[in-house]
């Protein structure tokens, strides 16, 4: 599994969880929804809005959940292409969107593979593209996926099916690899001493379940959150290499956009966020400078315009509504009508 060197950075990981109870536009979208899946899409109309669904055009989803935002997308007319690596996700969301029929496609897979799944259906660009990162209240809410401290279930934590789980991480990893992960992904103060003291416990029994690993970075800590809040936001981060995953598919996907198409992301913590931002940057600036340069010089990597100058969060309304989208930021940007890069390294 690629663990990649992030620099320790300060963040809040003030995750929203969406584990909400209506869905959006429920009430006047024409499919029913199941009621054993539950998850409220965030900054639903800002994204309506943004991506200007309408017929004729193709939307990517890459981050389907419980169908909120792709439904939305569908209403408005649009064709949408989504994918998820969750076949819970895909199940339900395929069931309400169905009524949809060809207008909608549901693929199982990471969203960094969906240029190739596009090649495969016949799509070369689209004119927009979603992805709302993280996990659904579904996946958060359902023990058995191993995602709660607070539950009892499996220490899995893996969005899909397939790969390392958060037990064999935890039951493998050296001390040093751990803490690396616990400060990395979930700026944990305690990364070595949680380390060293999951390592000594493993020795004795090596860790199957959410409390018990939960328990042992407890051992009697109080305070406002549950002390085992970062190391689990961490492992979820790592076990399914959620930052090397949006690394990758940022440069591939917006090498998808059409001119004039638009990508919109919505972060939940300050680690995914800093690659969207500097991503969106490094490809909207008209102008790149160097110390060394006389002036500053075009920027040949430029491929958008920045729609969103600072990134855009919950109104007051859907704050008191909803909240888990508390930390939810959306940062959009629009492909310049002439821009000839193809995405590339950020
Ligand atoms: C926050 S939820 C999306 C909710 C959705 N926008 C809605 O309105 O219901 C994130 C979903 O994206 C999926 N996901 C996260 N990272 C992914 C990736 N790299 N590739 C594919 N799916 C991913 C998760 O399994 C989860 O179902």
């Amino acid at each position: 599994m690629p663990l990649l060197p992030h620099r320790p950075i300060r963040n809040r990981f003030l995750r929203a969880h969406h584990d909400l109870d209506s869905f959006p536009a429920a009430s006047d979208t024409h499919f029913s929804m199941s009621t054993s899946f539950r998850h409220e899409s965030v900054l639903a109309g800002e994204v309506n809005d943004f991506l200007r669904p309408a017929p004729g055009r193709t939307i990517i989803d890459g981050t389907l959940g419980g169908g909120g935002h792709s439904g939305l997308l569908l209403k408005g007319g649009a064709r949408v292409i989504a994918f998820d690596r969750d076949p819970e996700a895909l199940a339900h969301s395929r069931a309400a969107l169905a009524p949809y029929g060809e207008s909608f496609t549901a693929v199982e897979g990471n969203f960094a593979d969906a240029p190739a799944a596009l090649a495969g259906l016949g799509i070369g660009s689209v004119d927009g593209i979603l992805l709302d990162l993280g996990v659904s209240s579904h996946q958060l809410d359902t023990p058995e996926r191993g995602f709660s401290f607070q539950r009892e279930g499996p220490l899995d934590m893996r969005m899909g099916n397939s790969g390392m789980t958060a037990a064999d991480l935890v039951n493998t990893a050296e001390a040093a690899e751990l803490a690396r992960i616990f400060r990395t992904y979930g700026d944990e103060p305690r990364a070595i001493q949680i380390a060293a003291r999951i390592v000594r416990a493993r020795e004795k029994k090596p860790f199957e379940t959410t409390l018990e690993l939960a328990e042992l970075i407890a051992a009697g800590r109080k305070g406002p959150r549950h002390p085992a809040t970062r190391v689990f936001q961490a492992l979820r981060i790592a076990v399914n290499d959620e930052i090397g995953s949006l690394e990758r598919a940022l440069p591939d996907l917006a090498g998808l956009l059409a001119p004039g198409g638009r990508f919109a992301v919505i972060t939940f913590h300050s680690l995914e966020d800093r690659v969207v931002k500097q991503f969106f940057r490094a490809r909207s600036a008209a102008e790149i400078d160097d110390p060394t340069w006389p002036a500053p010089r075009p920027n040949p990597d430029r491929l958008f315009e920045a729609v969103t100058r600072r990134s855009v969060t919950a109104s007051p309304a859907e704050l008191a509504a909803n909240p888990r989208s508390r930390s939810a930021r959306l940062r959009v940007v629009e492909r310049l009508p002439s821009a000839s890069g193809k995405g590339g390294a950020a």
